[in-house]
C-alpha cells in the first residue's frame, strides 16, 4: 500500500521537492527544513496546464531577435511616485511581475493603493486577500486623491482573480499578498511554500501573457526572507524591499533585482498620517540637526546605487560591565566591526579588548558600502576618548587589515554632494587620484589609521 506515495517531501527553504524526507536539503544544504504535503493529482492540476497551454500559443515558437517587435514593451508606466519610478528605472515595463517585500506593518499596502490613487485614474484592479472591500476604501479616503480608476476585488482563489484580470484587462494589477492567494492546483495550504511559487508562475505567465504589469506583495520573515522560500525572488522581474524601522517614520524601499534597470537603488519615504509621502533629500534627514557636535558621531557618505547619501554613523565605547565585552552594531556587519577593532588595536595601539562597542546607523539603514568604514572608525575613537567631532566633517574610505586607508569608487561625485549639504571638511585616502575640492571644501587625505589619529584628536 505505502508503495506509490500520496505525499510529497518538500524544502520550506527552497522548494526543492524530494519523495522521502530528508534531515538536510540536497539544494540549498539547510537541515531540518523538508515537510511533508499532499501530492498534487494530475486531472487537478487541469488549471495549470490549461495556461500553459495559452502561454505556448504565443511563446511556443522561436523568433530572430531582429524581427522582435518592441512596440508593447516600450512607454514606460509612470506609478505617481519620482522616487519610485527612479527604482523600478524610469517607470514600470508593461508585463512586468513588481514583488514589493516587508514586514508586516511597514507600510507595503499602503505604497500599493497610493499607487493608483496618485497615478491619474490608471485603470487598477487592486485584489486584496488581506482585507474587505470596505477597509480597503476606508484606506483609500484617509490616503485621498484620485479613486476613479481603481476598482477593488477581495479574492483569494488565484485562478478567479486571473480570469476577472483577463476580462477587464486594467493597466495595473495589485495583489495583496501572495500569502493569502490559493491555487487550485496545488493541495497544500494558503502561504504554503508550494502554493507561493504556484502563484507567483501563474501571475507571471498572465503578466507576460497580457502585457499588464502586476505588483505582488509579500510578508519577510524578521530574518529577512520573504516569507517561505527565496525561489520568488527569481520568479519575479523586479524586487523592491521595504526596510528601516516601523515604530519611526521613516521608510526605506530599496531595489534588490531589478532585469530592467539599476539594483540597489534607495528611495526614503516617511509615513504620515495620509500615508507614505517621498523624501526626495534623503541625506538631510539623516544627518544630525542639533547643531552642536556629540562624541561618538561621525558622518559616512555612501553611495546607495548611483546616488551618494550622507549619514550619521553612531557609535558608544564603554568600559565592560562583565568579563565578555560586547560588540554589537545594528544596520552594519558585526564581522566588519570586529575586523575595525582589530585593526585599531593592531595597527594604532588602542586598547579596546575591555570596552563594551556599540553601534548604529541612523535611520534604520542598513549600510554595505565599505566606504562606511572610515566614518565607524572615526566614531568609535571619538566615543573612546570622549572628544566630539566638528559637524562639518564628513568621511568616505575603505579601512584595510593594515591599518591602511584605501581609496573608493566615485570620491568625487561624493565630494559634490558633501558640498552641497554644506560639509567643510572631507577625510578620504591619500592614494584617492586626482580630485577636485569645490569651493570651501578641504579635503583631507590620509594614508593609514595612525595619521587619521593624529589628524583628529591631536592637533598637528
Ligand atoms: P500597511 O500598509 O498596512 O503595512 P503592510 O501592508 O506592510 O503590513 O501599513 C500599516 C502602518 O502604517 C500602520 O502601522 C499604520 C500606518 N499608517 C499611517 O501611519 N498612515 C496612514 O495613512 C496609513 C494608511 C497607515
Ligand atoms: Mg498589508
Amino acid at each position: 500500500m505505502a508503495k506509490t506515495p500520496k505525499t510529497v517531501w518538500y524544502c520550506t527553504s527552497c522548494g526543492n521537492e524530494s519523495p522521502k524526507w530528508m534531515g538536510r536539503c540536497p539544494a540549498c544544504g539547510e537541515w531540518n527544513t523538508m515537510k511533508e504535503a499532499p501530492v498534487v493529482e494530475k486531472g487537478v492540476k487541469g488549471s495549470s496546464l490549461r495556461t500553459r497551454g495559452n502561454a505556448a500559443s504565443s511563446e511556443g515558437k522561436a523568433l530572430p531577435l531582429s524581427g522582435i517587435d518592441m512596440a508593447s514593451g516600450q512607454g514606460r508606466i509612470s506609478v505617481g511616485f519620482p522616487e519610485v519610478d527612479r527604482l523600478l528605472g524610469g517607470g514600470l515595463v508593461p508585463g512586468s511581475l513588481v514583488l514589493i517585500g516587508g514586514e508586516p506593518g511597514i507600510g507595503k499596502s499602503t505604497l500599493s493603493l497610493q499607487i493608483p490613487l496618485h497615478s491619474n485614474a490608471m485603470k487598477t484592479l487592486y485584489v486584496s486577500g488581506e482585507e474587505s472591500e470596505r477597509q480597503v476604501k476606508m484606506r483609500a479616503v484617509r490616503l485621498g486623491g484620485d479613486e476613479s480608476g481603481c476598482t477593488v476585488f477581495c479574492e483569494t482563489r488565484i485562478e478567479d482573480v486571473i480570469e476577472l484580470a483577463e476580462k477587464t484587462l486594467p493597466d495595473l494589477m495589485v495583489v495583496d499578498s501572495v500569502q493569502t492567494m490559493y491555487s487550485d492546483g496545488v493541495e497544500s495550504t494558503p502561504g504554503s511554500v508550494a502554493q507561493i511559487r504556484e502563484v507567483a508562475a501563474l501571475l507571471l505567465r498572465f503578466a507576460k501573457r497580457s502585457g499588464v504589469p502586476v505588483i505582488l506583495i509579500g510578508h519577510i520573515t524578521k530574518d529577512g526572507f520573504i516569507a517561505g522560500p527565496k525561489i520568488l525572488e527569481h520568479i519575479v522581474d523586479v524586487v523592491l524591499q521595504f526596510e528601516g524601522d516601523n515604530r519611526g517614520s521613516y521608510r526605506l524601499l530599496r531595489s534588490i533585482k531589478n532585469r530592467f534597470g539599476a539594483a540597489s537603488e534607495l528611495a526614503v519615504f516617511e509615513m504620515t498620517g495620509t500615508g507614505l509621502r517621498e523624501v526626495s533629500n534623503p541625506s538631510e534627514m539623516l544627518i544630525p540637526m542639533h547643531g552642536e557636535s556629540l562624541s561618538g558621531a561621525a558622518v559616512a557618505v555612501m553611495l546607495d546605487g548611483t546616488r551618494p547619501l550622507l549619514f550619521e554613523v553612531q557609535a558608544l565605547v564603554s568600559s565592560a560591565a562583565y568579563g565578555t565585552p560586547q560588540r554589537s552594531a545594528t544596520g552594519f556587519d558585526t564581522r566588519r566591526l570586529n575586523m575595525l577593532l582589530a585593526v585599531l588595536e593592531k595597527r594604532a595601539g588602542f586598547r579596546l579588548g575591555t570596552k563594551d562597542v556599540f553601534l548604529n546607523m541612523a535611520g534604520g539603514l542598513k549600510v554595505s558600502d565599505p566606504a562606511c568604514d572610515l566614518a565607524v572608525v572615526s566614531a568609535v575613537l571619538s566615543s573612546n576618548f570622549d572628544l566630539a567631532l566638528p559637524s562639518d566633517m564628513c568621511f568616505a574610505a575603505e579601512v584595510g587589515l593594515s591599518g591602511e586607508v584605501r581609496p573608493v569608487a566615485q570620491t568625487g561625485r561624493r565630494i559634490s554632494e558633501a558640498s552641497r549639504l554644506g560639509f567643510r571638511k572631507f577625510y578620504m585616502s591619500s592614494f584617492s587620484g586626482d580630485v577636485d575640492a569645490p569651493e570651501g571644501m578641504e579635503l583631507v587625505s590620509v594614508p593609514d589609521i595612525p595619521s587619521l589619529v593624529r589628524r583628529l584628536f591631536k592637533q598637528d
